[in-house]
């Protein structure tokens, strides 16, 4: 069983071929450049960006699987949720070729394949779904922060996600008062290093609630206020890297701390991450430390597949088939604000209700 797989769902153009689990080839186009210039994506120069890409990116994918169109035997693509210009490119050329190619199509949603992304290593990279247990995912990206339990293969509930902003907008927006370059994550990350994350108090919204839930533009309004009144700390290099460091440490403490309760309240033995901001050093440290503590097994996504990648839409959606889903009508149309519903059988164990005990 061989799929190629297309992923267009915000600012990354990406195409993959996937055999048995196999990853064998994942090329990513990223546009990164093209909108740091606006400080932000702009949806309509992504869809320009995915037209023109789409196809070079799809021929290398298939040419580094050395393989051709007529080896497929089914075609993926994101069909939600995203920037709705950016998905119709990738699905709509996923639509065409799987109609000329008379091969069934798999729309499948973007966090489901954030799911099982932190299961792909190794070289070939190879979803190890043998290693997969019972376990609680933290997805933070750009547009999404949501909390999963995933009690099996395509089998997941949704814990909570964020009220407001997403934890990457919360870094991109806080970097952009600061002056760092878009998208501010990474450069937060590395201005963060040397920093002492308790030089400043940032507010940690919802961090004692009793619920999976996040908020962020608090924080990011905290932001706001403390450089108004400490207009000096932009200019002074010993206390920037401190001030990226307390604002990082503000939002990496709530990811941490909701994720490992979440975990603890379930009984899981393990907790996974993927997403762009899963790239973050301190995250990483961080959910590593507190696993480690708490006997956790971490799978942390390898940083190509943090980021969007379409590997992981081929890998999800070759477990769609073979477990006998069926493919999406060639008729439907994408779905920009696809929630990540439950799919497989409830559980009955851990769908008792957040308790203030939990705390
Ligand atoms: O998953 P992704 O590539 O795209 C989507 O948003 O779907 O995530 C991009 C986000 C951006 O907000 C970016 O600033 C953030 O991930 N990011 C980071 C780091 N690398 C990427 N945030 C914090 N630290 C990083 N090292
Ligand atoms: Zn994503």
């Amino acid at each position: 069983m061989t799929l190629l797989a297309i992923e267009t769902s915000c600012d990354e153009t990406s195409a993959a071929v996937v055999r048995q689990g196999r990853v064998l080839s994942n090329v990513v186009s990223s546009q990164i450049q093209l909108h740091a210039a606006y400080g932000g994506v702009v949806p309509e120069l992504a869809a320009r960006e995915h037209l023109r890409n789409l196809l070079p990116v799809t021929r290398t994918a298939l040419a580094e699987a050395r393989l051709d169109a007529g080896h497929l035997d089914a075609v993926a693509a994101t069909r939600g949720p995203g920037l709705p210009s950016a998905l119709r490119v990738g699905f709509g050329a996923a639509q065409a070729l799987a109609f000329v190619l008379g091969k069934p199509l798999f729309g499948v949603h973007h966090h489901e394949a954030h799911l099982y992304s932190p299961w792909i290593a190794g070289e070939p990279p190879t979803a190890d779904f043998a290693a997969m247990q019972d376990s609680v995912s933290l997805i933070v990206s750009g547009g999404h922060t949501l909390l999963v339990h995933v009690h099996g293969l395509l089998e997941h509930r949704v814990l909570g996600s964020t009220i407001d902003d997403a934890a990457g907008e919360c870094f991109d927006k806080t970097a952009k008062m600061i002056g760092l370059p878009y998208p501010g994550g990474p450069a937060m990350d590395r201005l963060a290093g040397p920093g002492n994350p308790m030089a400043f108090a940032f507010p940690r919204p919802l961090l004692n609630e009793p619920n999976d839930d996040f908020s962020f533009s608090g924080l990011k309004t905290a932001v706001r206020y403390f450089l108004r009144d400490h207009p000096d700390v932009l200019g002074d290099d010993r206390l920037l890297p401190d001030l990226c460091a307390s604002v990082q440490g503000a939002i990496v403490e709530v990811l941490v701390t909701k994720t490992l309760r979440a975990a603890e309240r379930l009984g899981v033995a393990c907790v996974t991450a993927s997403g762009g901001v899963t790239c973050n050093r301190a995250l990483r440290r961080e959910l590593a430390a507190g696993c480690a503590q708490r006997n956790l097994t971490l799978r942390l996504a390898e940083t190509r597949f943090c980021t969007d990648n379409a590997a992981m839409i081929g890998i999800l959606a070759e477990q769609l088939l073979s477990r006998g889903s069926p493919p999406t009508s060639l008729d439907d149309e994408i779905d920009a604000g696809w929630r990540l519903n439950q799919r497989g059988a409830p559980q009955t164990s851990s769908h008792a209700l957040y308790s203030s005990s939990d705390l």
